[in-house]
């Protein structure tokens, strides 16, 4: 292993997949261990390395950061603070209203233990908060906007997806985020309107129905569920189970972040961000790696506590070298 970052898996789901995936790009950091709540299944998996109870805590000897890869809604408000007392931690934590309830309990555990907590390393929150806030420090009264799912298929929301799913006579279900272009145009020719949510976005369903469950039901059902598909325009459309895994496969996402205003002298300013990720999870897991990188070298500081994408400077992320960043980068 020599002088590699040490990093543990915790959690095996999509995200923990694309960890693994991850690592095959970063050279400078090595997986060692999966933790799992359920190791068994993980171990059918076949992977070369060693697979742990989540609760086999002695076996984190040797780690130098768990990357959490659990769920944000159940499994990280837990396994969070539990994994912090003991170790570097870095997760994807997306559940932006409790972000600084969050923050504030990973933060206590971190200090007392004398360990880093990277909370939030994803794409959004993450990069997008990065930029968010750069569009805010360039152009200091610019609104910024963000957009989700701009390719013709849209974007993949799996917490719509698990929304639909609880619906009483739905199988399967998958739900497309599409953003509304004529609402990216406005902001673009500069004139920084005020949107509602139906304004920015709608909603596209592919529904595998139970048998003999009504389609009209299932369908107000649907477009009537609030916060989730009421303020937007919703489509619903009733597919085979073989359709949705032969059409739909994948986990495909997309975003843009926009921040407009003016300058000082009242001159039009606009900055823009976007990405689109073939895998979501995938995606989502290069960025936990290039953070567990970064919680690795706060560690080495004797830094502690918890930290957001905010806090750490971008150099930290990246395996490149000073010479390289100076001479090609800045
Ligand atoms: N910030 C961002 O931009 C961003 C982007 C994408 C995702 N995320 C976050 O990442 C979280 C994880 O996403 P995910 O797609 O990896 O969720 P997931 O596939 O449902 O996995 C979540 C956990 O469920 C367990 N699990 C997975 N597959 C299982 C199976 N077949 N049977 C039983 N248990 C299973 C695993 O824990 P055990 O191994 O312990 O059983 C896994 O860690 C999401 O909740 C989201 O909040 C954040």
């Amino acid at each position: 292993m020599g002088n590699k970052i040490n990093v543990a898996i915790v959690g095996y789901g999509n995200v923990g997949k694309g960890v693994l995936s991850a690592l095959k790009q970063n050279a400078d950091i090595t997986a060692s261990a999966i933790f799992s709540r359920s190791p068994e299944r993980v171990k059918k998996e076949g992977l070369s390395l060693p697979v742990y109870s989540i609760d086999a805590i002695e076996k984190l000897k040797g780690i130098d950061v768990a990357i959490l890869c659990g769920g944000s809604k159940d499994d990280l408000p837990a396994q969070g603070p539990q994994f912090a007392a003991l170790i570097n931690t870095v997760d994807s934590f997306d559940n932006h209203s409790k972000i600084p309830e969050y923050f504030a309990q990973m933060d206590s555990v971190a200090k007392k233990s004398s360990k880093v907590a990277v909370i939030s390393a994803g794409w959004d929150p993450g990069t997008f908060s990065l930029e968010r806030v750069m569009g805010t420090v360039v152009i200091p009264n610019a609104k910024m906007y963000g957009f989700y799912g701009l390719s013709p298929k849209g974007g993949l929301s799996m917490g719509h997806s698990d929304a639909l799913r609880t619906i009483n006579g739905v199988k399967d279900a998958r739900q497309y985020t599409h953003a509304i272009g004529e609402a990216i145009e406005k902001i673009r020719n500069g004139e920084n309107p005020t949107f509602t949510a139906r304004d920015m976005h709608w909603r596209e369903c592919f529904v595998v129905l139970e048998e003999g469950a009504d389609k009209e039901k299932v369908t107000q059902e649907i477009v009537s569920m609030p916060g989730y598909f009421e303020p937007y325009r919703t489509v619903v459309n009733f597919v085979t189970e073989e359709e949705l895994k032969a059409q739909y496969a994948g986990f495909p996402h997309d975003g843009l972040v926009i921040g407009a205003g003016v300058l000082g002298g009242g001159e039009k300013a606009l900055v823009e961000y976007r990405n689109t990720w073939e895998s979501n999870p995938v995606a989502t897991g290069h960025i936990l790696v290039a953070h567990a990188r970064a919680a690795y070298r706060l560690a080495e500081e004797r830094k502690t506590g918890a930290f957001t994408i905010l806090d750490i400077p971008p150099a930290y992320l990246t395996n490149k070298s000073r010479e390289e960043l100076l001479r090609s980068f800045v």
